[in-house]
């Protein structure tokens, strides 16, 4: 009978020992947030005296080569997941030195845990020149021929910025939805590059973002040609937060947007502006179902009628756009930290007796008033009720005078010399248009315009010529149309 007994109880403790020694299944997510943590822990209570081996000691923290390269007599963090010097100086009580602040028993479960995944890396900082580097690192082991498909979505910025890693979690699974409500399916996750999960790689070929030939040049009202722009590029006008192509990394990124072909230079974009951009609080945006629409018109593409014509209305809800198109990512309304080269530019709406007004009857005449503390030059853009976009030429010239209103009007040979909306392009009884100023103390080039190529509802974009920083302002008037 004790015999039995003690085999029983030597077979639970060998069965104990076996699931306690074997390594948790952790996802990429789980894996990157225990090096996030393990990085801001050593950073917190090492970091000021295992900076850059300033100190008596060579250690430094945040060094992660140094930390899994040295060797004797002791690694410091292993990638075998065996013996951390670190470990056993915190275990034995010698490191922190006496009388500075010691990592609590949960931080140092989470070190542990760290080691025993093999000590995942983490970069030195959290910055843009690292996540530079790792996306480079990426595409360029990426087939020549595959580059274009291959875009980069960041998260990096919310670990620098303190955002803890249960938020990271967040931001991935709406990331997931978010590329959910752009597409129609359900795509695959876009693949972290990195061992601490804060740079991803999206091949836009699994989304149907890829199809080119979608859109075409319109000049004066009239197609002019294919202009060369997926669905990717449509993002990308929207995005206000690109990074300057700078510093000693500039000729290998700017080798790799050529490789990338991509409309505007961004080499990644914010994972969390991407997703707001296209599922806003749990509703698709405007930007949303326009990609999906081009989905489906690379589809009807590929496959035509057999008189070659497209004869579907792809809805892309146009109407729904009723904000003013992207040229926000281009020209911000107001620079931050930076003087606009107008600080007081206004553009407005007025009746015959120069009054401003908000709202106007379909065949009202109006103008509008330009107001600025600086001479210089200017186009004026429009966007009509249901989305078209246009050049709107103007009597008289385009540049104005400082502390001088100038009244524009369209360029017409006859009177009234005044605006006059004809009818509402949207079918409706009521629309709002828009008209885009765009000032600049030297000369400006009007932006080309590009349209879907959609039966119905066509997409309609700006795209202006890159300038400096600060270089342009716009003001916008915005009309309420009412049939009469
Ligand atoms: C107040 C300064 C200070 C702090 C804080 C500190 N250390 Fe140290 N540490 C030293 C110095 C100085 C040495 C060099 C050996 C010595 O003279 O004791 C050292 C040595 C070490 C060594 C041995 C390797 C070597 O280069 O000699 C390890 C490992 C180590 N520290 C780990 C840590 C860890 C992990 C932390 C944070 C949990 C930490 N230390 C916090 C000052 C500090």
């Amino acid at each position: 009978m004790k015999i039995v007994l003690v085999l029983a109880a030597g077979i639970a403790a060998l069965l104990v020992d076996r699931t306690s020694a074997a390594e948790p299944e952790r996802t990429r997510r789980q894996t990157g947030d225990l090096a996030i943590q393990s990085r801001a822990i050593l950073g917190k209570y090492c970091g000021e005296c295992h900076k850059d081996g300033s100190t008596r000691s060579a250690l430094a923290v945040l060094d992660h080569k140094q930390l899994v390269g040295l060797q004797s007599p002791i690694p410091f963090a292993a990638k075998t997941g065996a013996r951390s010097q670190i470990l056993e100086f915190l275990d034995d009580g010698s490191m922190p030195p006496a009388g500075h602040p010691r990592p609590t028993d949960a931080e140092i479960a989470v070190l542990k845990q760290w080691i025993a995944a093999k000590a995942p890396s983490f970069p030195k900082a959290f910055d843009t020149a690292t996540t530079q580097r790792t996306l480079l690192d990426d595409l360029e082991q990426i087939e020549e021929k595959n580059r274009p498909f291959m875009r980069y979505l960041s998260i990096a910025h919310l670990v620098a910025e303190g955002t803890g890693t249960p938020a990271l979690k967040a931001v991935e699974f709406n990331l997931q939805r978010a590329l959910a409500a752009a597409t129609e399916a359900n795509p695959a996750p876009p693949v972290p590059i990195d061992d601490s999960a804060t740079l991803f790689r999206l091949d836009i070929r699994t989304l149907g973002w890829h199809a080119p030939d979608l859109f075409e040049k319109v000049v004066d009202g009239n197609e002019a040609g294919v202009f060369p722009m997926n669905a990717f590029d449509l993002i990308l006008l929207e995005y206000p937060d690109a990074a300057p192509i700078a510093g000693s990394d500039a000729a290998r990124l700017t080798r790799a947007l050529g490789d990338m072909k991509q409309l505007r230079p961004i080499p990644y974009l914010k994972a969390d502006w991407f997703a707001d951009a296209l599922l806003n609080k749990g509703v698709h945006t405007p930007l949303a179902e326009e990609l999906k629409s081009l989905i489906r018109l690379a589809e009807k593409k590929t496959k035509p009628r057999p008189d070659g014509k497209l004869n579907e209305d792809f809805a892309s809800r146009p109407s729904l756009r009723s904000a003013v198109p992207p040229l926000g990512a281009f020209y911000p309304k107001h620079v931050a930290a930076q003087a606009p080269p107008f600080p007081k530019l206004t553009l407005e709406v007025i009746d015959p007796k120069g009054d401003a007004i908000a709202l106007v009857e379909t065949e009202e005449a109006f103008r509008l008033k330009l107001t600025a503390d600086a001479d210089g030059h200017f186009v004026l853009l429009m966007r009509w009720s249901n989305g078209e976009l246009g050049v709107q030429k103007v009597e008289g010239g385009y540049k104005f005078k400082a502390d001088k209103a100038r009244i524009l009007s369209p360029q017409k040979k006859e009177a009234p010399f005044a605006f006059q909306i004809s009818g509402l392009l949207n079918g409706k009884d009521k629309g709002n248009e828009y008209f885009i100023l765009l000032a600049s103390p030297g000369e400006i080039a009007a932006p080309t315009i590009v349209r879907s190529a959609h039966a119905k509802f066509p997409i309609w974009r700006f795209l202006p010529e890159p300038v400096e920083p600060g270089a342009v302002q716009r003001a916008v008037a915005e009309i309420a149309v009412v049939k009469k």
